[in-house]
């Protein structure tokens, strides 16, 4: 029997009460436990939250309880009416027990591939813990390094989200969803969280549609495409209404016309927040709204187990609108083979290899910055001395969103260092550096890790300023004083503002929080066995006052490119700040250098028949590692319309592929732009391409200089 008609069956012998049970999930932990149990007896939840409180990312949460996840399904299946398998969910953001860098560093790294294999692993652990369904991947694109979470998203370009959502999907669910060791994956936060006013968590966006679409909703597209089981409705408040209550949103957008064929599940308590957010009267008004705009599943707040029966008994709620709900959970049930295993599965690890796997993803992941007169990477005759107050952390390395990680095998920057390199001298106390002044003093360059605690990023950890802290700004600028070159170490998980802090560092590493190996790779780097390779995802900004800055904008009627030149005339966006960012999307420094030569394009003009048949431009050049050490370079793509029927980005990035170059070696590079390339959501949401002219510039990072043009005929 297919799944659809084995649901059908199952729907014929549920109670209401049942069926509303599948749209139910609660948090579980030892207070309520009998409670819960008595709920799953009578067939009143559908799905457990591993979490126990509503910012699980922040605070301290029990390690998986996997022993009580098989008690609770034991219960279910044992003592409930029907048997029905419960779906565990937890936020594995970017890691289990290995840890991942945090997803913005992920997303640094422009290596899919790699992305995926980190995700797999992951997913492995989890499900060795009983966990079923993780929540995850955020795929909010953000143009605000303000707003604390931003580190949990994929950046700020939509189409390095698209790569990014479909790996991270693909890599939690495997290739079949019914094996052992998936999990189901979560798009969230649906839709335009990462637009709010402010950077202020829970707050504010207005989001044309012309932008929702073009800019927030592809990477959520994108999972779609790669099957993604689930999405999550946001908390903000977006055009004046909410995602949980908008029936253009969820019904209409997402599952009518992107065809998305999984369950929605609320965030923590968003049918409830409605009622804040002046959106409903009650939680009875609540529940009936977000039944209404699709969302199927209420996570933590029982706005549905309370009110549903009524709102079904009085006809508020038709028995269609409930099947519907029921069916697509049920539907993810059998799809993710809880039906065969819905216990917790015992697959061998390899933990040594998910180690190296999260080693390459943090040595990919992290972006020199700057490094003046090739200071990095450092030899081992020279005498260094490391300093700062990161050097010994380890918390912090792992991130915000980390549940289940494990500190102990986080190595410090120190031991790192000290592994690698057993003559570096590392100052006793992370702060108070006149200790070694001594060592200063006869050093021939002093590292100074810097960063943030897992606690200033992340959900509810917003920053009206993101310059590097005043008492760390100060702090290098005492060494500084001392006359020795600083190599600043940088462990942020959000972008940060370095404009003034930058003069006084000759190199910067900039190293987020990278999860179990950062220390490791932090070492590697430094000291020139790994070349750094990654790639910015998101525009570093010289000061907070210019965010939002990004690199895809319009042209402007006037100050005509404002992110990608300066003026000497005045005519600067600000007159206190220049025009340009600190350090541009894409951008990333490596050991040795890299050339684009002989860009080409075959053919040079296609028509829009042509393009919807299939054809492409093809774009190719050559590039060449022209120093003297193997690198890896991210070479990119990208487009601007000269003139369309609504403004376009200057440049979009459509295209990128990551290489590994011996000196000396040449290799061609080749991008393919159809139609999906082209095309964009217009005034009537219609995806179409029009005719004109387009500038392809292929590069480094955006500023990329090598163009050519190409034509699109009606
Ligand atoms: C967050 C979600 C998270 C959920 C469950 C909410 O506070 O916004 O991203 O998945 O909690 O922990």
């Amino acid at each position: 029997m297919d799944i659809l008609s084995k649901i059908k069956t199952l729907l014929n012998t549920m109670s209401l009460k049942e069926k509303i049970g599948q749209l139910n999930q609660e948090s579980c932990d030892m207070e309520n436990m009998e409670l819960i149990k008595e709920r799953i007896r009578h067939g009143q939840l559908g799905s457990v939250i591993l979490a126990t409180s509503a910012t699980s990312g922040n605070d301290e949460q029990r390690k998986t309880p996997t022993d009580i996840i098989n008690e609770l399904q034991r219960t279910a299946l044992k003592e409930s009416p029907l048997g029905i398998p419960l779906l565990f969910g937890r936020d594995v953001i970017h890691g289990h027990k290995t840890v991942l860098p945090i997803p913005l560093a992920l997303s640094a790294t422009f290596h899919p591939e790699l992305v995926k294999t980190g995700y797999r692993c992951i997913a492995q652990e989890a499900a060795n813990d009983g966990i079923q369904w993780t929540f995850a991947p955020m795929l909010d694109i953000s143009r605000d390094p303000r707003w604390g979470r931003c580190i949990e998203g994929v950046g700020e370009d939509p189409y390095l989200g698209t790569k990014m959502a479909e790996v991270i999907v693909k890599g939690f669910q495997g290739d079949n969803p019914a094996d052992k060791d998936t999990l189901a994956a979560c798009a969230k936060h649906y839709i335009g969280y990462g637009a709010m006013d402010g950077g202020r968590d829970y707050g504010q966006a207005e989001i044309s549609d012309y932008t929702l679409r073009n800019i927030y909703l592809r990477p959520f597209q994108s999972a779609i495409k790669s099957g993604v089981a689930t999405v999550m409705t946001a908390f903000h408040e977006l055009n004046g209404t909410a995602p949980s209550a908008s029936r253009y949103l969820v019904h209409d957008l997402l599952k009518e016309e992107l065809g998305f064929d999984g369950f929605v599940v609320s965030d923590w308590a968003s049918i409830e927040q409605l009622i804040s957010q002046g959106i409903a009267r009650d939680r009875q008004q609540a529940a009936e709204l977000a039944i209404k705009a699709g969302v199927d599943m209420d996570m933590s707040c029982r706005c549905y187990a309370d009110y549903l029966e009524e709102l079904v008994n009085t006809g508020r709620i038709s028995m269609e609108t409930l099947h519907e709900s029921v069916t697509r959970i049920l539907y993810i049930k059998y799809k993710f083979g809880l039906f065969e295993h819905p216990y917790s599965t015992h697959i061998p690890i390899n933990s040594s290899r998910h180690r190296e796997i999260a080693k390459s993803c943090s040595d990919e992941s992290m972006v020199l910055l700057k490094n003046q007169n090739h200071i990095l990477p450092l030899s081992p005759q020279k005498r260094i001395v490391a300093i700062g107050p990161l050097l010994y952390e380890k918390r912090a390395l792992l991130g915000n969103w980390v549940l289940d990680g494990d500190e102990e095998q986080v190595s410090t920057v120190a031991n790192a260092l000290k592994k690698i390199h057993p003559n570096i001298i590392l100052t006793s106390s992370p702060y108070l550096w006149e200790d070694c002044l001594p060592d200063i003093r006869k050093a021939d360059a002093v590292i100074v890790v810097l960063g943030e605690s897992k606690k200033m990023s992340g959900e509810a950890n917003s920053l009206a300023h993101v310059e590097l802290p005043p008492e760390q700004f100060a702090y290098i600028k005492r060494i500084h004083a001392l006359g020795k070159p600083l190599i600043g170490v940088m462990c942020f998980g959000r972008p940060i503002a370095m404009e003034e802090a930058e003069p006084y560092l000759e190199a910067i590493l900039y190293a987020w929080h990278c999860g179990t190996c950062t220390g490791e790779s932090i070492a590697s780097i430094l000291y020139g066995e790994v070349n750094p390779s990654g790639k910015l995802p998101m525009t570093f900004p010289r000061c907070t006052g210019q965010i939002p800055i990004y690199y895809n904008h319009p042209a402007s009627s006037r100050h005509e490119y404002f992110y990608y030149t300066e003026t000497d005339n005045g005519a600067n966006t600000y007159h206190d700040c220049r025009s340009t960012p600190l350090y541009p999307f894409g951008y990333g420094l490596s050991y040795t250098q890299f050339s684009y030569r002989n860009l080409s394009v075959e053919p040079s003009c296609l028509s829009i028949k042509e393009l919807l048949a299939g054809k492409t431009f093809r774009i190719s050049a050559a590039l060449q590692n022209i120093g003297n050490c193997t690198g890896k370079e991210v070479a990119q793509c990208y487009l601007h319309a000269r003139a369309s029927s609504m403004a376009r980005p200057l440049r979009e990035l459509k295209g990128f592929v990551k290489k590994e170059l011996a000196p000396l070696e040449e290799q061609q590079i080749t991008f393919q732009l159809g139609y999906k390339e082209l095309a964009f959501y217009n005034a009537q949401s219609k995806w179409v391409v029009e005719p004109g002219l387009f500038d392809l510039y292929v590069g480094t990072d955006c500023y990329a200089s090598n163009a050519l043009v190409i034509s699109v005929k009606p």
